[in-house]
């Protein structure tokens, strides 16, 4: 993964001269889990994919990156602290990381693009992927997401309500991503619901564990500003239901994925283990 990336960042410095490039390579080259791909990339294989699906791996990090780009603006979580490293605004300015972040869109267009054409899959695979991916990142999904989490700072949300702004903030990224392994694997029907609602109901655990991280960890381990939620009275699994409570949401939230990682075929070993790891992470 950190190869394509590494190959895309001339051409990113070729489309973006000057600040808003270097922002975006600074970004997308920062040591993220890479989560979203190895998802859809296990997905994929295990669903019996041919091909070398990394490419399209790297469109779906690079709608994440952005998402997090914007989401540590002054204007939204102002954060200073990403992936152990200074924030894209505190090292290349706030203008550029704003523009950087809406750039970002259209080069995971391209990004997805090259990366469908790489399994040589045909028009319509290409385009429900496109779609899968962007009606995630946008109003149906993330996009609505933030807005919603901005929103309720400060407000008492109801069980659903939170797991409502969950759902579309990180759920439907994830969802996207498990659903994108499905298509390009030539999933369909049933199998390709499951897949997806899997990644959905994954989504909504590494939610709730980012909750509690932020709320238990430290600076150090987690690479980002720990305890900021309670600071900046965010709407969060830990406020409304403590510690304890989390923590079983996210393992009832992992029981439903595992649930439907069976009913999609595709309880492996590769699968399994990615889900233990999003819900026992330290980090
Ligand atoms: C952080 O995502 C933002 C959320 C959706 C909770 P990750 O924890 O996957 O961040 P990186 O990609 O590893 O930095
Ligand atoms: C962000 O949630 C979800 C995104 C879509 C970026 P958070 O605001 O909790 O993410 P962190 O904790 O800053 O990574
Ligand atoms: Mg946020
Ligand atoms: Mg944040
Ligand atoms: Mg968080």
């Amino acid at each position: 993964m950190d190869a394509v990336l590494v190959r895309w960042a001339p051409a990113v410095r070729t489309l973006y001269p000057g600040a808003v490039g270097d922002a975006i390579v600074y970004a997308v080259e920062g040591a993220g889990k890479r989560l979203r791909p190895a998802l859809m990339l296990a997905v994929y294989e295990e669903a019996g994919g041919p091909g070398d699906a990394t490419e399209l791996g790297a469109a779906l990090e690079v709608v994440h990156t952005y998402s997090l780009v914007h989401d540590d603006l002054p204007c939204m979580d102002d954060d200073d602290l990403r992936r152990g490293r200074p924030t894209v605004h505190r090292v290349h300015g706030v203008a550029a990381a704003t523009a950087a972040g809406l750039h970002m869109v259209p080069l995971a267009a391209r990004i997805a693009a090259a990366g469908c054409a790489r399994l040589g899959l045909d028009a319509r695979r290409t385009g429900e992927i496109a779609a899968t991916l962007f009606r995630a990142a946008g109003l149906e999904g993330m996009v609505a997401g933030q807005v919603l989490d901005l929103e309720a700072e400060g407000q008492p949300l109801s069980a659903d309500e939170l797991t409502r702004v969950h759902r579309a903030k990180t759920g439907a990224l994830l969802a996207a991503s498990t659903e994108i392994g499905a298509v390009a694997a030539g999933l369909a029907g049933e199998r390709r619901v499951a897949a997806r609602a899997f990644g959905a109901e994954l989504g909504l655990a590494f939610q709730i564990v980012d909750d509690v991280l932020d709320a238990v960890g430290n600076s150090a381990q987690l690479g980002k500003t720990a305890g900021k939620d309670a600071r900046q009275r965010k709407a969060t699994s830990v406020a409304l239901l403590g510690h304890a409570g989390a923590v079983a949401a996210a393992a009832s939230a992992r029981a439903r994925a595992m649930d439907h990682l069976r009913a999609a075929g595709l309880d492996s070993e590769r699968l399994a283990g990615l889900t233990r790891l999003v819900v026992e992470r330290q980090s």
